[in-house]
């Protein structure tokens, strides 16, 4: 049994491998209280595998995920999902139940996983969608909405446990420049608001910076740099400074991302 973290969330040295895939190759990162955490890399990286990893989705080949001072891919299943409970997860594309409105969706974790009677249920829905700016659209369907509307719908269900710590998949997939932007500041906001902690992935720069209070970068497996979003400005990695340049001149070559490098 490994010792448990004071931290939020630590990976340490994780290795996952999908048969013949290495994915993670040694993965440590810390996620402290209020941190928000941006996990850049190309696509193919792994970074959607980190979130699933720390949501215990899928288990580690080798290494510890740990959420506080629980070591989730050594919980059992009944409280893992106790655990869940307290994590909250947007996903890349909204990922709506399509035949259920607004209300119904944001109130789901809420019918499944608590004693709450419909009427409490129902404010806090109403608070929920007044976080996000979204007051008023309780009956409308998820295809009735703007890919910006239903991000802030995704928001308002991740929000609705009262989680400590939320994860973001590629937060501004499929949305324009401003939309983008208007949720990026969303998230600084309802982070800073609520005193939760999060985990973004990305691989959009603007956002990134603006989003990140730390940064990781996975490459070939790896994380290959981390730190502040300034340290990241300067770096004299030659693949860090490529990545954010999104320069074609440098190391990183294309497909490069879905592979650690061969030995
Ligand atoms: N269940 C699985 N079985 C086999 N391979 C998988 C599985 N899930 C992911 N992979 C592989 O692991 C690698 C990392 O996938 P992941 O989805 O984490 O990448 P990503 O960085 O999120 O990419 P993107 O930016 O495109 O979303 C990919 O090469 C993918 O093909
Ligand atoms: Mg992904």
């Amino acid at each position: 049994m490994s010792a448990p973290t004071p931290h939020v969330v630590e990976l340490r040295n994780l290795r996952l491998q999908f048969e013949e895939k290495k994915v993670l190759d040694d993965v440590s990162l810390i996620v402290e209280p209020l941190d928000r955490v941006v996990v850049m890399g190309q696509s193919g990286s792994g970074k959607s595998t980190i979130l699933r990893l720390i949501l215990g989705i899928l288990p580690p080949t080798s290494g510890s995920v740990f959420f506080k001072q629980f070591e989730i891919s050594r919980l059992p299943r009944r409280k893992l999902q106790q655990i869940r409970t307290r994590i909250g997860m947007v996903y890349q594309y909204s990922a709506l139940l399509s035949s259920r409105n607004v209300r119904d969706n944001i109130a789901l974790p809420l019918e499944e996983l608590t004693k709450k009677s419909r009427d409490e249920i129902d404010r806090t829905v109403d608070e929920k969608l007044e976080m996000v700016g979204m007051s008023g659209v309780k009956d409308q369907m998820p295809s009735e909405l703007s890919g910006g509307m239903r991000k802030r719908i995704s928001l308002a269900r991740a929000l609705v446990m009262d989680p400590e710590l939320i994860l973001f998949d590629e937060p501004s997939a499929g949305l324009d420049p401003v939309i983008s932007s208007v949720i990026d500041e969303l998230i600084i906001s309802l982070s800073e608001q609520s005193k939760v902690t999060s985990v973004i992935v990305t691989h959009e720069m603007d956002s990134a910076f603006r989003i990140g209070t730390k940064m990781a970068m996975l490459y070939r497996g790896k994380i290959i740099e981390v730190g502040t979003p300034e340290q990241f400005r300067q770096s004299t990695n030659p693949v860090v400074a490529q990545f954010l340049s999104g320069s074609t001149e440098g190391p990183i070559l294309e497909g490069s991302g879905d592979a650690v490098a061969p030995k």
